[in-house]
């Protein structure tokens, strides 16, 4: 297929974009580099822009004769969408619908969304099937749950195909190495404490150790990138079959949780090297436990996770980590 990826040089597009080309298809990648590394993409069919740039993206959906659309550009700080919302609705939620207008107008009608787990909140049940009531507790949840809703109502008034994968943390990097993650500010668990095993930082903080988790710890669910590379494939596969479904919402995680001293353990044995841990507060906002139930992935896209094993996936972001420690050095 011939496939638009926006954010393909971001975290988990560069990743679904490696996937793709290996399969088969034709990408093109819109980036504006926000946030993302020209290294992370490939050479060709990279194009610089703006979602929001409906004339441009028209242009590049027909002269290309794109078919579909993975939509991973977006802004995704959580605490910055509190303090800033404008620009998280402005950018994930104005930006998208121009990238939905120009899709109708260029009649591409199917698009793989990045959703997240941020759209349930603090969950009522856990592991987290998909009919949890969505009920976000920041802007940033709120801009991808307005997204879910937009897809839909287009999906029976236009006839668009769409799928929204909510995904758990994304985390690892791609097996030979050659991209991973390098985010500016790193926000994420996994690369902060693998930068103190790098002597970048003098210590990592547990926020919170009096959470009603065996270890006192908040428990989240660690999927591995090229998992969630995967889930996208069959995903667009699902929605390019005729006789498939026209709508696919689902959760992308392990089922397996692991708690923040869980994962530090799991770096400390990967890197050979003692983490300095600080004991701090809980944060606002943090729930004790965010876990998939992964069933629906598996009925719905005949997707499941192949790596459980938290050393595992600690393991492959530790091969990018020690490899590139300035990241993509851009
Ligand atoms: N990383 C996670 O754990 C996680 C979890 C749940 C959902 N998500 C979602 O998955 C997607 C990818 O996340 P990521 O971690 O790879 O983030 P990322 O910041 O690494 O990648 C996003 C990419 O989008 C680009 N971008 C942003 N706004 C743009 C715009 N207006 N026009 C063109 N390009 C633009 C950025 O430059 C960046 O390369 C996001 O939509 C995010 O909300 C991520």
């Amino acid at each position: 297929m011939k496939i638009l990826v926006t954010g393909g040089a971001g975290y988990v597009g560069s990743h679904a974009v490696k996937r793709l080309v290996a399969g088969g298809h034709d990408v093109w990648v819109l980036d504006n580099l926000a946030y993302g590394h020209r290294a992370a993409a490939p050479e060709e069919r990279f194009v610089r822009g703006e979602i929001g740039d409906t004339p441009a993206v028209v242009k590049l959906l027909k002269e290309n004769g794109i078919e579909a659309v993975m939509h991973f550009a977006a802004y995704a700080y959580v605490g910055e969408s509190v303090t800033d919302p404008a620009k998280y609705y402005r950018n994930n939620v104005v930006g998208t619908l121009s990238l939905l207008d120009a899709m109708r107008e260029a009649q591409t009608r199917t698009i793989v969304f990045s959703s997240t787990c941020a759209t349930y909140g603090v969950p009522a049940e856990v592991p987290i099937p998909e009919d949890h009531p969505q009920s976000p507790i920041n802007p940033y949840g709120f801009t991808k749950l307005a997204i879910e809703h937009a897809l839909a109502d287009y999906a029976h008034a236009y006839g668009l195909r769409y799928a929204a994968l909510r995904y758990f943390n994304a985390a690892g990097a791609a097996e030979d190495g050659s991209i991973g993650e390098d985010h500016d500010p790193e926000t994420h668990l996994i690369p902060l404490v693998l930068g103190v095993a790098l002597g970048k930082r003098d210590h990592v903080t547990i926020f919170g150790t009096d959470y009603p988790t065996p270890d006192g710890s908040c428990i989240r669910d660690y999927v591995h990138v090229d998992d969630l590379a995967d889930a996208h494939l069959a995903a667009i596969e699902k929605l390019a079959d005729d006789d498939g479904p026209t709508n696919i919402k689902c959760n992308l995680g392990t089922g397996v949780g692991s708690s923040v001293r869980e994962v530090i353990a799991a770096c400390e044995r990967a890197t050979g090297k003692p983490i300095k841990v600080v004991e701090g507060p809980r944060r606002e906002g943090d729930p004790p436990e965010l876990v998939a139930d992964p069933s629906g992935a598996e009925r719905l896209l005949g997707w499941r996770a192949r790596r459980l094993d938290i050393n595992d996936t600690v393991a492959s972001a530790w091969r990018w980590h020690s490899s590139h420690p300035e990241g993509y050095g851009e």
